[in-house]
């Protein structure tokens, strides 16, 4: 529930998602502390409001529970992004991966429980793996491959924050929700880990040929950052959200092939498109979902949550963020508690 001048922790906060959600906290008032270790994110994600009064930033690990308990002294809420997120660092990393994901949401959800906060929890509709159903609903089934893949080891540990975020709600009655993004893009992410439209953008502006993993007609549904980022916010400050999980994702379903010429398109590149075995991309026995379509019908009913924004603007968006054009994610009138716009 929101309170007037909430004091709000945003763990992940100078990342792609935290960093928006940061800047329309402040806009409606917060004292906004950010904790985040700068493993993936970065300060420059925050510099349009590096001055301002109202946020502080701590630069510390999630898995440090002095620093987490020390961050969220006092917090009357706490966003919990901070992960190691994307295909890449995974498979990479995948040890310091799985203690980030589950050790920082234990330390986390702990620290909540203590300075009595409530706690959104930023969880992903990998946990649904491979399940193509046409709309995946909350309570769909979970089909994962072998937990000895590391690529299987974000959706396992992302499934066991939801775990212990809904046993901390059930047994110790933190006021605790879920959300399951989807693919999200807007300006900000990179490209570096593994995300496929920044990757692409990125390609198409250097001219170079836009490389696509597997035969490309795997298909995903990109939502806009900007329409997520304050549906996090309302999901939040609905009590009727505590315990439960909430879809948010894009509306489009796409083929990365298809996806890729749509960046062509929008860019105006001379770029080609070129298929890349997923052995190559990554390892061998790498496997990608064919499919992954949300349901989005619950964050609809909860909140109106309407993903509006059309793909085409969100790679036109994508675009000039990386060439250096700075972009608000939410022009369109968002709902301001307070006039008090930095
Ligand atoms: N972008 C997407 O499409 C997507 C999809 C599903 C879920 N999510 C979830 O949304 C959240 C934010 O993701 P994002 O896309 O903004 O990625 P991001 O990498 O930009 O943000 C993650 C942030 O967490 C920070 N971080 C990592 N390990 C940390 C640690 N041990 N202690 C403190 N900070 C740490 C990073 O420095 C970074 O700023 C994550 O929880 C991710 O799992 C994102």
């Amino acid at each position: 529930m929101k309170r007037p001048g909430s004091r709000t922790v945003v763990t992940g906060g100078a990342g792609f998602i935290g960093s928006h959600l940061v800047e329309l906290l402040l806009r409606r008032g917060d004292e906004v502390i950010v904790i985040d270790d700068l493993s993936t994110g970065s300060m420059r994600n925050l510099s349009a409001i590096a001055d301002h009064p109202r946020l502080h930033v701590v630069v510390g690990s999630v898995t440090d529970p002095v620093a987490v308990c020390q961050a969220t002294r006092g917090a009357d809420r706490i966003f919990h992004l901070a992960a190691a997120v994307g295909v890449n660092l995974i498979v990479d990393s995948p040890l310091s991966s799985l203690r980030t994901n589950i050790h920082g949401t234990e330390a986390v959800l702990d620290a909540a429980l203590e300075t009595g906060a409530e706690v959104l929890l930023a969880s992903t509709s990998e946990i649904y793996g491979k399940n193509t159903a046409d709309r995946l609903s909350e309570d769909a089934d979970r089909i994962l491959g072998s937990p000895l893949l590391s690529r299987w080891s974000y959706a396992a540990a992302k499934g066991i924050d939801e775990a212990f975020a809904h046993a901390y709600w059930n047994q110790l009655g933190l006021q605790v929700t879920i959300v399951r993004l989807f693919n999200t893009c807007g300006p900000r992410q990179t490209g570096r880990y593994g995300m496929v439209v920044p990757r692409l953008v990125s390609q198409a502006l250097r001219g170079e040929a836009l490389t696509v993993f597997g035969d490309g007609r795997q298909t995903r549904c990109f939502s806009y950052v900007g329409d997520v980022v304050p549906a996090m916010v309302d999901l939040l400050e609905c009590r009727q959200t505590r315990g439960l999980a909430f879809n948010l994702g894009g509306a489009q379903e796409i083929s990365i092939l298809d996806l890729a010429q749509l960046v062509i398109d929008v860019t105006g590149s001379p770029s080609s498109i070129v298929l890349v075995p997923y052995e190559e991309a990554y390892s061998a026995g790498y496997e990608d979902m064919r499919r992954r379509v949300p349901d989005n019908r619950r964050s609809e009913a909860m909140v109106g949550y309407v993903p509006h924004t059309p793909l085409a603007e969100m790679i036109g968006r994508v675009a000039d963020s990386i060439a250096g054009v700075a972009a608000d994610p939410f022009p369109a009138p968002v709902k301001l508690l307070e006039t008090q716009v930095p």
